[in-house]
This record gives C-alpha cells, structure tokens and sequence, in this order.
C-alpha cells in the first residue's frame, strides 16, 4: 500500500543516491557550518522543549494568555508563583522568541499567535502538553542508553508519571472528536451507539474515551482493558465520578483477552504498536467481535518504509517517542518492538493476518497526527 504522505512539508533530505555521490566528495566547509548552525538550533529547541513544558505546568502561558505587557513581579502574581525562578524562564523563553520583551519597559507578552498552541483554552492544538514527554523521558535517558547494549527495553513502571501525560495528550482530542466526530465515521454510527451496542476498548489507559462515550450513548455498553493497575485505577474513579452504570474497567493482559463473540465494536486508540505481541491482541480482538462486528483501531500516522519518513514534519519527534518509550515497552515483556513508526502498511498486513476484512485507512481532520483503520470482523 502507497502511504500518501499527507503530513509532508519542508525541504528534502538527502536520498540515498545523494548518499553515495557525498561519500566521494572533499569535506565540504559550508555544510560543517550549515551543520554547527543545525546544532545550535538542537540544543535551543531541546532546551525550549523543556521550557515549553515548565511553562505549562506552572500555569504561567495560561497566566499570560490575554494579558497585556506585563513585568516578572506581575505575571508571578497572577500565575500564584515565585518571582525569581519566573524571571529565569521569561529569559530563556523571550531569547527563544516565544514570549515578546520590552527592555525599557521591563515588560513580556505572550503573543495571541503564539497563546493559540500553548495555553490549556488550545485544547488539542496545545502543544505544550507534547513538550511535557521531553522531561519525561530525561527521568529514563539512563535505562533507555543501557537497553541499547541488549535490546532488553524498559518496562513501564520505569515511566511513573507516563499515564498521566498520555492521559492529557489524548484527552484534549478525544473530547473534541470522539462523539461527534468519530462515532458517526464508523458503521452503524450514531444511530446504533444511540440504540445500545456492546464495545471494548483495549489498552483504555485512565479511561477518558469510553467515560465520554458512556456519557453520551447511556443505552450502550461499554468494558475497557488495560493492564496498568493505576490506569485501570483512575479509570475506575473516573467512571463512578461521572456515575456511569454502563461503564466497567478489568485490569487484564490484551494478549490473553477471552471474550468470545462479546463485543459488536472493539476500539484501540494509540495501544497496539507498543504491545509485547500485537498480533496475540489483534488475534484476541478479532475473536471479541460478534460476526460482521468493526474494529477501530488508531495509530500514530506514518509509513512504514523510512525513506518516506525523511521529510516527514513531525518524523523525528516519533521515532524519538519510539526510542525512549513505545519500542522499549514492548521489548521489555520480551516483545517485537514495533515501535511508534510501525506505519500504515505494516498495520494493514497484521490486521488481515489478523482475520479482519475490508479495512478502511482515513483520518480525522482535528486529529493530523492520528490514522484510523476501520475493519469488519
Ligand atoms: C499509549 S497508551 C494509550 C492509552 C489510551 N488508549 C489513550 O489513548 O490515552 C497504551 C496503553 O496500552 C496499555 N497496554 C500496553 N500493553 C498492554 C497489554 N499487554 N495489555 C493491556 N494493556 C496494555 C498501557 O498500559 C497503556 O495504557
């Protein structure tokens, strides 16, 4: 299957051609000094990355969001924080462009452009929330580095606070497309939601997707796996919270799920390229499925093939969420690894190994970073 490429922009890489061309080549100073250029601008958008994510915990983008000019004293007070670590990441982030100065006033601004990607009122375009797996995975750096000696990987409890940021990332999208969005894409849609079906989600993490769901179709039914005893525990609470009755969490194993001919819908949303054997789960999500039942499983958008990630946007921030979490994860269950660029053709062919048929591949306009494959039992 051609992966449509539908992310790209930007210049190209260099090919493989070009590869072989440069090798025979004298050392090339400008492309050392384009180079140190490149370097450069790593570090200040690693550093920034992190400062990205400060700035969201501590509240202070949301501070300053609207606000006009103001000094360090008087966005520290609003934002309820000290001043003196305030004024260190005003600096670091008015060097970086993302906040403006006055140096005669002593004043910052956060620009409108700039408010609509990092603020909490952005929702899912809120890229701060992104920003925050950059410290994250600085916590596991060691484990990740020593794992490379013997492919041993690292297990989940090494990513304590992991849950949790998953939870905001996918939150923010879920509660904008899920139900009005999603639903009605697949078959049957809205009216049989409406009407009542039985629907397991696997891998639910803390349980955003099926709460809402349960919320707005009160006659369906709805069960979420996961194995993660936290997850499955903030899901739980999630759902008595809410006081929904048709919603029900088990803590279980995804590759050891035995729920013949349960289910009439079986979703997984970002839960099947990190599995220890994702064809065991999809085999058990194929069996879950009453005849003619549909699967929705969501991955991460790319290609399977490298070559057609190159120049890919958001291409290197996957692979490097690969790297230091989803492929670790799953080779430390003593799993194939198939990390977060598993890509769009690979998914298709374990799907039909899987037994599904007349797979659709599509999109959600609000969700770029998402491919939704559609699948009949
Ligand atoms: C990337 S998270 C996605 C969570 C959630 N679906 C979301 O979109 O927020 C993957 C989830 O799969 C769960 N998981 C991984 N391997 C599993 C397995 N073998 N059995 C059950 N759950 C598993 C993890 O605990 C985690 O909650």
């Amino acid at each position: 299957m051609k992966w449509p490429g539908a992310l790209r922009y930007g210049p190209p890489m260099a090919t493989a051609s070009d590869h072989s061309d440069s090798a025979a080549t004298e050392f090339d100073k400008g492309r050392a000094k384009a180079f140190t250029q490149q370097m450069v601008d790593i570090l200040n958008s690693g550093a920034m990355a992190v400062m990205v994510s400060v700035g969201h915990k501590t509240g202070l983008f949301d501070a300053m969001d609207g606000a006009p000019p103001d000094t360090v004293e008087g966005i520290a007070k609003r934002a309820g924080l000290h001043p003196r670590p305030v004024r260190e990441w005003l600096s670091a982030v008015a060097c970086a462009g993302i906040v403006e100065h006055d140096p005669a006033r002593g004043t910052f601004l956060l620009p409108a452009e700039h408010a609509g990607l990092l603020t909490r009122r952005a929702g899912p375009l809120n890229l701060a929330v992104q920003a925050q797996y950059l410290g994250l995975f600085g916590a596991v750096e060691d484990d990740v580095a020593e794992s490379f000696t013997d492919g041993s990987g690292v297990p989940y409890d090494k990513y304590p606070k992991f849950q949790a940021v998953m939870a905001q990332s996918s939150g923010d999208r879920q509660e904008r497309t899920l139900v009005d969005v999603v639903v009605p894409m697949l078959p049957g849609g809205t009216e049989r939601f409406q009407e009542g079906i039985d629907l397991a989600d696997v891998g639910c993490g803390s349980g955003l997707a099926l709460c809402l769901l349960g919320k707005a179709f009160p006659k369906s039914r709805f069960t979420g796996f996961d194995f993660s005893e936290d997850a499955i525990a903030t899901a739980r609470q999630r759902a008595a919270d809410a006081g929904l009755s048709n919603v029900h969490f088990e803590e279980a194993d995804a590759a050891a799920l035995e729920h013949p001919q349960s289910f009439d819908y079986v979703t997984s949303f970002d839960a099947i390229h990190d599995q220890a054997h994702p064809a065991k789960v999809l085999a058990a999500i194929h069996g879950m499925l009453r005849p003619g039942g549909v699967y929705l499983c969501v991955e991460p958008k790319a290609s399977s093939d490298l070559a057609e990630m190159l120049d890919e946007p958001m291409a290197p921030f996957i692979y490097t969420i690969s790297t230091m979490h989803c492929m670790q994860v799953s080779l430390a269950y003593g799993g194939e690894g198939l990390g977060a660029a598993w890509g769009q053709q690979t998914a298709v062919e374990y799907l039909e190994t899987a037994g599904f048929h007349d797979i659709e591949v599509t999109g959600v306009r609000e969700d770029r970073a998402n491919t939704f494959f559609i699948a009949r039992a």
